[in-house]
């Protein structure tokens, strides 16, 4: 397994694409492509490497129906479906993630990663943007790898072995209150589904390795609420510092959307955090998710 240049500054060629780093620790705009006119097998290699090198990728001004969305999400793996969060009519890979005018909380305004609350979290997530305020709104990311380099030797060895516990659906939300509640509550617009007898509670390894890259992440987020074996009082000045510790300004970049806009980043090494700054406006996106594996 070759290890990955490290930075997005030490980014390597690209014939096929432009890839334009906009932080010092992650995330990059590439140019050169329009997705819905169809992506050959070596552009998509580049746009692979560019995303395992920059961990957080966009592209503006693409033109994709729902079908098309799909389809690329789908050159890299197979969809992993939302256990908690109905799909689209007609198109059940894809979640409108919508904030109405008069809505106060908004989605993903925590620091996370994806479904790190299933067994198999999405590697992947991949939004595309239907309709911005006129300005706010931007998803800020952290880069994970950077986050474990910078921990002591003494403190990368005592995480090693841990798990963190993931819980997708309890009352450590800002309101207090469980996703259908919230529904009922009249807070939070995104259709849930009853997750029936699926897993929405998982331990990881605290500190994983990506499958890929083979460079070690913190893995931790906003859903993860204790370490395995420990009691909450006990996990959480731990817990607690690690969520800070994973971002702090070095570690982040911040994506501000355009309309059509279609970002793509990696579960496995980033946290994202949805801004809320932009109260009296709508938004609403399209998500899709890939499936990734247990990690180790
Ligand atoms: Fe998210």
């Amino acid at each position: 397994m070759a290890e990955l240049a490290g930075t997005a500054t030490e980014h390597r060629d690209y014939s096929r694409i432009d890839v334009k780093p906009i932080a010092g620790a992650l995330g990059a705009e590439i140019e050169g492509v329009d997705i819905a006119s169809g992506v050959d097998d070596e552009t998509f290699g580049e746009i692979h490497r560019a995303w395992l090198e920059n961990h957080v990728v966009y592209f503006r001004d693409q033109n994709l129906t729902p079908a098309q969305h799909i389809d690329f999400a789908k050159r890299l793996g197979d969809i992993h479906p939302h256990l908690l969060n109905k799909g689209l009519e007609g198109y059940p890979e894809i979640v409108e993630v919508k904030k109405v005018p008069d809505q106060k909380l908004n989605n993903g305004g925590r620091w996370h990663s994806d479904q790190m609350y299933t067994p198999k979290p999405a590697k992947g997530t991949m939004l595309y943007s239907r309709e911005l305020p006129p300005t706010g709104g931007d998803t800020m990311f952290s880069n994970l790898y950077l986050a474990y380099d910078a921990l002591s030797d003494g403190l990368k060895k005592t995480l090693a072995g841990l798990k963190g516990v993931h819980n997708g659906d309890s009352r450590n939300h800002p309101s207090g209150l469980t996703r259908m509640e919230r529904i009922t509550a009249g807070i939070g617009t995104i259709p849930q589904v009853d997750p029936g007898d699926a897993q929405i509670i998982s331990a990881h390894p605290l500190i994983r390795t990506h499958p890929e890259t083979g460079r070690k992440a913190v893995y931790v987020g906003s859903h993860t609420e204790s370490i395995e074996g420990w009691s909450a009082e006990e996990s959480a000045p731990l817990l607690n510092y690690l969520k800070e510790h994973t971002h702090r300004p070095e570690f982040t970049c911040r994506v501000r959307w355009s309309l059509n806009m279609l970002t793509f980043w990696d579960n496995r090494c980033t946290q994202h955090f949805a801004v809320n700054d932009y109260q009296g406006h709508q938004r609403s996106i399209h998500k899709i998710m890939i499936q990734g594996d247990a990690p180790f």
